[in-house]
C-alpha cells in the first residue's frame, strides 16, 4: 500500500486571535506548520505530503519550504476543514485503495513515532482510524448556568486527535455524503457510512495550537525533541 498525508490549513485561526493564522505563528524562526510538515515527511512510509492552504494566502510565500522533501502545495481551500480537505482528495487524486493521513497544520508537535504507530496498526484494516487519547479527567456536562448538570462516565471516552488514516475511495466518498459543515473530523464522516474507525492510543504532545499560551508549549516540546 502507498501512504500520503493531507494537512488542512486553510483556517483563519479566529480563536487565536493573532494577525496572522496560526499555522504561520513563529516556532522557532519557522511558521509553525513547517514543523507538523517536517514530521510527516520524515516518515519513511509517506510518499507524498499534501498541504492545502486557502486560494487567498498571503502568507506562505514569505517563508522557505524546500527543505521539506515530498511537499506539494494545493491552492484549494475551502469554507469548512471537511470541505479543504474534500479539495485536498481532489488534487492528490491518490488511487482509490491508497491510504491518506489527514493531520491538522496546528498539531505541530506530533512525532514520528505516533505516526508510525499509527500505520503499523491499522496497516491490514479494513475501516482505518485515528489517534485518540483515553480521557484522564473526570467529565462533567454543564448547564447554560455553568453549572454541573451530570457526571459523564469516562470510561470508554476518547479525545479524537490526528493523523487520521483512511483508504483515499473511502474518504472521498463519506465526505461527499455528509453535510460538510458539521463535520469535524474525518473519523466523524467515515461512521456516518455505517463503519467504525480503530482508536489508536495518540500522545498528550500532539495537541492542537488553539490558544496564544499553547505556543509557549510548543516550543519548550520541540526544544526538548531536539536535545
Ligand atoms: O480551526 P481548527 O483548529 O479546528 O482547524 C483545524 C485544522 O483545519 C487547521 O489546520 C486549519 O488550518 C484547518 N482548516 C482548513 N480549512 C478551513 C478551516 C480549518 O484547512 N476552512
Amino acid at each position: 500500500s502507498r501512504y500520503h498525508a493531507l494537512v488542512p490549513a486553510a483556517g483563519s485561526g479566529s480563536r487565536f486571535g493573532a494577525p496572522s493564522p496560526k499555522q504561520y505563528l513563529q516556532l522557532d524562526g519557522k511558521p509553525l506548520m513547517w514543523h507538523t510538515l517536517a514530521t510527516l515527511a520524515a516518515v519513511p512510509a509517506i510518499e507524498r505530503v499534501a498541504l492545502v492552504i486557502s486560494p487567498g494566502d498571503e502568507w506562505f510565500d514569505s517563508y522557505h519550504w524546500d527543505d521539506i522533501a515530498k511537499l506539494e502545495v494545493h491552492r484549494v481551500g475551502g469554507a469548512s476543514r471537511a470541505e479543504s480537505v474534500q479539495n485536498g482528495l481532489a488534487a492528490l487524486a491518490a488511487a482509490d485503495d491508497d491510504w491518506v493521513l489527514v493531520h491538522d497544520a496546528a498539531r505541530c508537535c506530533l512525532s514520528v513515532a505516533a505516526v508510525e504507530r499509527l500505520i503499523a496498526t491499522l496497516a491490514d484494516d479494513p475501516v482505518g482510524g485515528l489517534l485518540a487519547l483515553p480521557v484522564a479527567d473526570t467529565v462533567k456536562r454543564a448547564n447554560a448556568e455553568q453549572r454541573v448538570s451530570a457526571t459523564v462516565p469516562r470510561e470508554r471516552l476518547w479525545l479524537a486527535q490526528t493523523p487520521q488514516m483512511f483508504r483515499a475511495g473511502c474518504l472521498t466518498e463519506a465526505l461527499a455524503r455528509g453535510p460538510v459543515d458539521v463535520i469535524t473530523d474525518e473519523a466523524s464522516a467515515i461512521e456516518q457510512l455505517g463503519l467504525q474507525p480503530r482508536l489508536v492510543e495518540g500522545e498528550a504532545q500532539n495537541f492542537k495550537v488553539t490558544w496564544p499560551r499553547d505556543l509557549a508549549l510548543a516550543k519548550a516540546l520541540l526544544a526538548t525533541r531536539r536535545g
